[in-house]
């Protein structure tokens, strides 16, 4: 029997807005089988201040969809633009006032058997209430793990394609079964790549490493993020290639993605990072991430939308 959806949201579904329970795919669609699908992360948060919801980096995530999807030889009929919009009215159609997870999915939606795909795709835009997605607040216990990243390749983790994710469900199973938050995984070769589920950044030296976006990552848009507010303190970031034993020598680490947030890193296979605290860099890049995402500041204006005012929706106070 069917369970009853809750929350029931309307979704945006093969050209129409519709609720989520109605929001069906067949059970021979391509992408349920072989993992045929790209899709995106947006965060969007609520302002008690503003009454409004900001969606953050919108248009850079609706870019990158449209290309990845390129990938998989899938084109989106819309523009950035276009599903921003589209967006902000999904939003404002259910009227909502909290913190918000949007998921935007474009997969191949052939009914049958094998594995080539055709050119039938179809996408939909989900939108969800949503908090913390791991409670980071004293910094996460985490080990490298014993799964390798896929390389690119096999398949490219730079495209968000929904089979790949296998690689990160695998990693972050062993890690919290092995009594750990999170992993971290290693290159085919060896190097520090990413988290499961975000960028990775150490501070060596008091400088800030990331690997570069030819070790196997997704070219993360918190990660350019973090790399524009680090400027603000001066400290430059470099990408290059990390070996993992930096991992058990830098003074912090961070990870850094839409659902992450900015995540501090307290021990890594059961070595102290730093002095097994969140660090004043990370702390630092916290605050005015959080600041800016909420829109708390002038800062980053040009990375958030206000869905309501996009919408032509006045939310009452
Ligand atoms: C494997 C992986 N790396 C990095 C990230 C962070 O990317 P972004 O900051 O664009 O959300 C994600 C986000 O979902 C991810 O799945």
């Amino acid at each position: 029997m069917a369970k009853v959806l809750e929350p029931n949201p309307m979704v945006y579904f093969e050209g129409e807005f519709v609720p989520l329970a109605e929001a069906r795919v067949g059970l021979l669609t391509h992408a349920l089988h072989y993992g045929t699908g790209v899709f995106e992360g947006i965060r969007a948060y609520w302002s008690e201040d503003d009454c409004e919801v900001y969606l953050f980096r919108a248009r850079e995530h609706f870019e990158r969809w449209k290309t990845n999807a390129r990938l998989l030889k899938m084109e989106i009929p819309l523009t950035a633009q276009e599903l921003t919009a589209l967006t902000c009215e999904l939003i404002a159609r259910n009227d909502f006032r909290q913190d918000l997870y949007v998921r935007p999915l474009v997969y191949k939606s052939r009914q049958g058997i094998g594995v080539h795909f055709g050119p039938e795709c179809e996408f939909a835009i989900v939108a969800l209430p949503f908090g913390a997605y791991i409670d980071s607040s004293n910094g996460l216990r985490v080990c490298v793990s014993s799964w390798r990243r896929i390389e690119d390749n096999a398949i490219p983790a730079r495209g968000k394609i929904c089979g790949a994710y296998v690689n990160s469900a695998l990693a972050g199973e062993e890690a919290r079964a092995n009594g750990f938050d999170e992993a971290i995984f290693l290159t085919a070769d060896g190097h520090v790549a990413e988290g499961s589920a975000s960028n990775i950044f150490l501070v060596r030296n008091g400088r800030l490493v990331t690997p570069p976006v030819y070790d196997d990552i997704l070219e993360g848009i918190t990660r350019s993020t973090v790399m524009d507010l680090a400027r603000d303190i001066w400290l430059e970031t470099t990408e290059r290639r990390i070996d993992r034993s930096e991992l058990y020598v830098a003074e912090e680490i961070f990870f850094a993605g839409t659902a992450f947030e900015i995540a501090p890193v307290v021990e890594v296979d059961h070595r102290r990072v730093g002095a097994g605290a969140v660090g004043p860099i990370t702390r630092r890049l916290q605050q005015s991430y959080a600041e800016i995402v909420r829109g708390k500041t002038a800062r980053g204006a040009h990375w958030r939308m206000g869905a309501y005012r996009e919408a032509g929706v006045k939310v009452p106070r």
